[in-house]
């Protein structure tokens, strides 16, 4: 019983793994993290400490570096892993696509060897709903085929999934599920803990409670003529914390080995297309602010609209959205004004 409590988490100082870390703190599980840094900062582990009173075990080390990462796994014998370490930036990896070839499978190969390596049997990887690129049909589900990738980005989620079935095809004894995030956005309800980007953001929320709170000049709509209702992107805007729940279940679901098959994919949305102008509006009714926004032009690597059908991971996992689009925008906006100043 003892194995199965430490979990492995990857990019732990980041937004989705720190506020991840919280959800298994409470409940019950250790954790060890692994970051390198390169964009988040060491401060979210005292924000976790803050809220759930524990102490994160951390290492600051690049999972590109196979020796390194070993000497941590010499040191623990972990229940489960959730890799969340991986870059994000949709633009980026278009403009420089080989940091992202590199970064995004290299730790995923690390995190695969030594899992063999070190019989550990059950992990939980960051998928996107990038993977489904420009779909047609509307909601979309676990079963639609995957067509050519959008971005060098999406490809990396493209190859992380191939690579894990083809993983379990010949180590029966090992688990894995990917989890396909739509949009995560928001806080922690207490305010003290959110997204923090040591990078300039390049994600639609804190670019308006940044653009709202003055660090940002202006807001640049990408693009004001898609084939939407209002011209503007539409996406499934989710709740990180309803995310970090759903990697609990999911990391539960394989401990307590209720998988019955040893490879599986899971939407995470909430069904609810909104666009971005329809995002800035939720934002204007719980700030009480305008926004000053513009148009502009179109992003390279964006998709049209894209949402989730979510229901195999609400039937399999016992998994339930339980934020809205204002809940999301509230926290995120009482997170960027805590962090004023600081
Ligand atoms: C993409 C992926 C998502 C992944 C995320 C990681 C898709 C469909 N989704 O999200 O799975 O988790 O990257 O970063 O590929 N926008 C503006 N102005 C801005 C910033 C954004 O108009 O300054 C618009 C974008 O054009 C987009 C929407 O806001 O329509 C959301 O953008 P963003 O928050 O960057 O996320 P995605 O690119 O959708």
């Amino acid at each position: 019983m003892e194995k199965k409590k430490t979990i492995l988490v990857t990019g732990g100082s980041g937004y989705i793994g720190s506020h991840t870390i919280i959800e298994l703190f409470t409940n019950g599980f250790d954790v060890v993290s692994i970051d390198n840094q390169s964009n988040s900062s060491l401060d979210a582990y005292k924000h976790v400490e803050r809220i759930s009173g524990k102490k994160v075990d951390h290492y600051s080390v690049d999972l590109c570096d196979i020796d390194a990462t070993r000497k941590i796994f010499e040191k623990y014998s972990f229940g489960g892993i959730i890799h969340f370490a991986a870059y994000k930036a949709v633009g980026e990896s278009v403009e420089n696509p080989l940091k992202y070839y590199h970064n995004n499978i290299s730790s995923l190969v690390t995190i695969l060897s030594l899992s063999k390596e070190f019989s550990v049997s059950n992990l939980i990887f960051s998928s996107s709903c990038s993977v489904y690129g420009n779909v047609t049909t509307l909601p979309v589900d676990e079963n639609t085929a995957l067509p050519k990738a959008e971005s060098p980005y999406a490809f990396t989620k493209q190859i992380g999934e191939v690579m894990l079935d083809d993983f379990c095809k010949i180590n029966s004894d090992f688990n894995a599920i990917a989890l396909r995030y739509f949009n995560p956005v928001g806080a922690h309800e207490s305010g003290l803990n959110g997204e923090s980007p040591i990078n300039k953001p390049n994600n639609l929320v804190p670019i308006i409670t940044g653009t709202a709170i003055g660090k940002i000049p202006q807001l640049t709509i990408h693009g004001g003529d898609y084939p939407t209702r209002d011209g503007t992107c539409v996406r499934d805007y989710i709740h990180v914390s309803d995310i970090a729940d759903a990697h609990v279940l999911a990391m539960k679901f394989l401990i307590e080995k209720r998988n019955t098959q040893n490879y599986d994919v899971f939407n995470l949305g909430t069904g609810k297309g909104i666009s971005v102008l329809e995002a800035i509006s939720a934002f204007e009714k719980v700030s009480g602010q305008k926004l000053n926004y513009k148009i502009g032009p179109k992003r390279p690597g964006d998709v049209i609209a894209v949402y989730s059908d979510s229901k195999k991971a609400e039937t399999l996992l016992g998994w339930k959205c339980k934020h809205d689009i204002e809940s999301m925008m509230r926290t995120s906006w009482l997170w960027e004004q805590n962090m004023k100043g600081k």
